[in-house]
């Protein structure tokens, strides 16, 4: 039996090999363990045995209590029909606002039990932020979210006056409105809906305008805009991006763009809870399960100083490494260093850049944590492979998983000091009853790192810095951090000692879909894929005993989502949220919420914050392993404020062209979040991708901050050099990005200074034209490049608007023709496969530097500049740079450039030296050809003059001290 998947892999590897002529050659082979084959037989050799048998984690085990979403509940109650709030008493003023005291009006305990008293404070923090919070006078078993966990602003300067926020409120029933005083405008009201704050759902409503314009409210796999219907479920959820669900992280934030005051103010609720938003024509209900009501509005005007204002009150986002801009290949499948050194050799030998190589949880040794499978990642031949590609200035980072193997104690071989030491530290989640949380991921039973606990973070920088003497990452990935559960409960609290089981699924069984339109492309190879599927799909699965003995978590249909005094019934709250798009309870895919902390805190409470709590650990471990460098981490699952430590990727799209589309918006909304280093699985995860696809996709790829392919275990291999099409068009885009890297990696430095991040939407950018508001099929790298992808199958043009027409002009970047396009024209542009259409606007200086294979050697080519006029004739820009890579920087570089009258300037400031002279201007716009062209006081008679493009190369002898070692003046006339 399993032999017959070894041999349908095998299969499927030569006949793509022979079916698709345009793949290249050398595509790499697979290996001969495969599939779900190489996952069972290395889960027994954790075992030492040779047992085909495996025990796995009982089925009904993961599925816990069906819940019915109260959003679909046609009986719901709806809270705002039976609740009468609250009137407002004791008001007095402060030197930085009020405060009062709010009574409830008449009980209605619909979702929980009310709270009779509650303190109403006022703080106008700042100029441009309004603090409005409301919490229980008595805040016995009331979850207050410490300023310790997550940042909480407060008073900054005493702006009472200066503020265009104004708070007005309603005695009784109270409400409060947020006018913008310069407008007079009414940006938030929850006049007419009466506040509902009871022990485990708390609402308040506001009205929209109609017609209203809402981006934010994270994360989800949805358009720019939060449009009218729009249901989001905030509760961070292992789930492989479901269009609309709830996924990773929870960003409880949105940004209410207004056209017809051009004005824009945003609002974050500060809480951990499960939240749920609806968006409705014109209005927008908030839910929480718990805590306490902590707004912040802020005021812009602009969205770009709405970013600004909620990214530095969250906290800024981390400065990158310079190397974490290179691609980045990764897949779920490298299943021996051998393998791992092949693709790395590919890359090369197709000379596709290749800046750092990831390994997902095959190089684990029984997906153990800081482990290394002795057979398949043998320390010795991993250690050397490490070490070719340091000396050849590339990166490796491995995946490390948020749940720590419980070995078993019936096993003495079953040794894991990983384990041992976190719970000599106390480090690990409890159950209410003071035992392990024990719940399943990839290893079999888990237990799961408390980030409240006192101990934790120094037996997770040690486990950091200790393994890191043997693997030397660079970086680090951190995954399943909901923090997900194959379980429900503690499922293995009675069943731990049958350690190591399998997970209560086939893991990576044969990916059967393929993108849109591969029937057509690929029509010859149909029924081939068809015959392979046949055989996996009527291969029995290995024989399995699930053995998991039921705890006090049972399966039921019937509704317990029972009203509780105190915290409340925190496993089954009254309110049921959609959690992973309904008829889950909390703890699907999910350590439950009665989980305890060390401190006594719920995991309810503080669910939407394990993600962010191991990411903060693991940057701080970082700095132990490399101090005085910048930590790279990329993490599933984030929070406001993830950003100061971590970047993020889409998680587990698919292969399907849906999900390139929607990666645009999911890189915008992440610039919002405060996370700018993003980026998804390029040419997508799960399913089969295909040649045309990837094509695209690599292409669109290079455009995000973060560039990296990553694949499903059971998938077609992605890597760009198995097309020779892909190849083709992974090397055209490859050397623009790394041409652009110093463009790139200064807005980079301009996102960790001001929070404003690197990919725009065209609707920042021209905040004037509402046509803008919704496009999210185009996006902005910084204010000067202009992306606008093919994101269908089978076409050979795409439609795109061009900004600003006709006082702005964009030129092609590769033609250096200035686009004819009339205000608001959809534009039809040719894009062949293997081209993506990237336009430039006049008025900007981009710096680049010739491209290299890695990151490190591009850092040593010459620079160059590409001037784009305006229709005055004027253009500017911004250079900065540093080392690339510490924590503290020293010495730093800033070079200001301005174009004017035929003449460029350059004005270097600072004491970071750069040696590499300047080699080539480009610019774009000039009118006529010119007859003089000098640097300083040199003329320059080599000289090209090209579809209005004055072009001269090889300057290098004229700034041999290094291209910004004093100012520059080149003139054209
Ligand atoms: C889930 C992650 O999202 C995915 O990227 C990874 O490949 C699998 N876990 C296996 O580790």
């Amino acid at each position: 039996m399993l032999f017959s998947k070894t041999t349908a892999a095998t299969t499927i590897t030569t006949l793509l090999a022979a079916g698709c002529a345009a793949r290249a050659s050398a595509a790499r082979p697979r290996p001969t363990s495969t599939f779900s084959t190489s996952v069972i037989s290395s889960t027994a050799s954790a075992t030492s045995s040779a047992t085909s048998e495996v025990v796995s984690v009982a089925q009904w085990a993961t599925i816990g209590v069906t819940q019915y979403p109260n959003l679909f509940d046609p009986n719901a109650v709806n809270a705002n029909e039976v609740c009468s709030g609250y009137s407002l008493s004791g008001l007095q003023t402060t030197e930085t606002g009020l405060f009062g005291r709010l009574s409830l009006l008449k009980a209605c305990n619909v979702y929980g039990y009310d709270f009779d008293e509650l303190t109403l404070f006022v703080e106008y923090q700042s100029s441009d932020r309004l603090n409005v919070q409301i919490q229980p006078v008595d805040l016995t078993d009331v979850y207050v979210l410490p300023d310790s966990l997550v940042t909480k602003p407060g008073v900054e300067t005493l702006t009472l006056v200066d503020s265009d926020l104004v708070f007005t409120y309603t005695i009784s029933p109270f409400s409060f409105t947020i006018i913008r005083k310069s407008t007079g405008e009414i940006l938030f009201s929850t006049a007419g809906n009466p506040l509902v704050y009871e022990n485990q759902f708390i609402q308040f409503n506001t009205s929209l305008p109609k017609g209203h314009f809402i981006t934010g409210l994270g994360e989800s796999i949805h358009g720019i805009q939060q449009e009218p219907g729009a249901n989001k479920t905030l509760y961070a959820n292992d789930a492989g991006d479901p269009i609309d669900g709830n996924i990773y992280g929870v960003h409880p934030v949105y940004v209410d763009q207004r056209y017809d005051t051009n004005t824009s103010h945003g609002v974050y609720v500060r809480n951990s809870h499960a939240q749920e938003v609806l968006v409705r024509d014109e209005s927008l209900t908030w839910r929480l399960l718990g805590g306490t009501l902590d707004m912040y509005f802020f005021t812009g005007p602009t969205v770009k100083e709405v970013i600004t204002q909620y990214v530095s009150t969250i906290g800024l986002p981390n400065l990158i490494p310079y190397w974490s801009l290179g691609y980045h290949q990764c897949r779920w499948g490298y299943h021996t260093s051998d393998m791992l050194g092949e693709v790395v050799e590919n890359f090369r030998k197709f000379d596709i850049p290749l800046e750092t190589i990831w390994t997902d949880i095959d190089y684990m040794d029984s997906y153990k944590d800081f482990t290394t499978d002795p057979h398949r990642y043998p320390l010795d031949k991993f250690q050397a492979l490490l070490d070719t590609l340091h000396a050849n200035h590339q990166h490796y980072i491995p995946i490390v998983d948020a749940a720590i193997y419980h070995p078993s104690p019936l096993n003495k071989s079953d040794i894991y000091p990983v384990f041992d030491d976190g719970l000599a530290a106390d480090a690990f989640l409890k159950n209410p009853d003071g035992s392990l949380y024990i719940g399943a991921v990839w290893p079999g039973y888990t237990v799961y790192p408390d980030w409240l606990a006192p101990g934790t973070q120094d037996w997770w920088s040690k486990a950091m810095v200790d393994w890191h003497k043997n693997v030397p990452f660079d970086g680090i990935w951190l995954d399943m951090n909901e923090v997900s559960s194959f379980c429900v409960g503690s499922c293995g609290s009675q069943n731990y000692t049958q350690n190591p089981v399998h997970p209560p699924f086939n893991v990576g069984g044969p990916a059967t879909s393929f993108p849109l339109g591969f029937n057509i492309t690929n029509s010859t190879d149909i029924p081939y894929y068809n015959s392979i599927w046949y055989t996996y799909t009527h291969t029995p699965e290995p024989s399995t005993t699930a053995t998991t003995t039921s705890t006090s978590t049972t399966v039921s249909t019937n509704p317990m989502n029972t009203k509780a005094p105190g915290k409340g019934n925190i496993n089954y709250p009254p309110y049921a949220i959609n959690h992973q798009q309904g008829n889950h309870d909390l703890a699907g895919h999910a350590v439950s919420p009665n989980a305890t902390h060390a401190d006594g805190t719920v995991e309810y409470d503080v669910h939407n914050l394990w993600g962010y709590g191991i990411t903060n650990a693991t940057y701080h471990a970082l700095l132990e392993v490399f101090p005085d460098k910048r930590p790279f981490i990329v993490s599933r699952s984030s929070f406001p404020g993830s950003g100061k430590w971590t970047s993020h990727w889409g998680g587990d799209n698919s292969a399907d062209w849906a999900y390139m589309y929607f990666s645009i918006s999911q890189a915008l909304s992440f610039g919002v979040f405060g996370i700018p280093m993003f980026g998804v699985d390029v040419c997508g995860f799960n399913g089969n991708t295909d040649m045309e696809l990837c094509n695209r996709w690599m292409q669109l790829g290079a455009f995000f901050p973060f560039y990296r392919n990553h694949n499903y275990l059971g998938a077609i291999d992605q890597e760009p050099y198995v097309w020779a099409s892909v190849a083709e068009a992974t090397r055209t885009v490859m050397a623009i990005r790394y041409e652009i890297l110093p463009y790139y990696y200064t807005l980079m430095y301009e996102a960790s200074k001001t929070g404003f991040p690197a990919l725009r939407a065209l609707s920042w950018e021209f905040p004037d034209d509402k046509s803008l508001a919704s496009v999210e099929t185009q996006f902005l790298v910084g204010e000067a490049i202009l992306v606008t992808p093919v994101l269908a199958p089978l076409v050979d043009y795409v439609k795109g608007v061009f900004p600003g027409v006709p006082d702005e002009v964009w030129y092609d970047y590769y033609t250096h023709e200035p686009v004819r396009a009339g205000p608001g024209e959809n534009v039809t542009l040719a894009a062949p496969l293997g081209h993506i259409n990237v336009h430039i606007r006049g008025g900007y200086v981009i710096p680049t530097q010739k491209p290299a294979y890695t990151t490190t050697e591009s850092r040593k080519n010459e620079w160059g500049l590409t001037v784009a006029l305006d229709k005055a004739g004027s253009a500017k820009g911004t250079l900065y740079v540093d080392d690339g890579e510490s924590l503290v920087v020293k010495e730093s570089l800033v070079v200001d450039f301005v174009a004017t009258h035929g003449s460029l300037y350059t004005f270097p400031r600072g004491t970071y030296t750069v040696c590499q002279p300047l080699g080539s201007i480009t610019v774009l716009g000039v009118e006529s050809k010119p007859s003089v062209v000098a640097l300083g006081e040199t003329k320059i008679s080599n000289f090209t003059y090209i579809n209005n493009t004055l072009s001269v190369q090889n300057l290098e002898s004229l700034t041999n001290a290094g291209a910004w070692s004093a100012p520059l003046v080149f003139s054209w006339e």
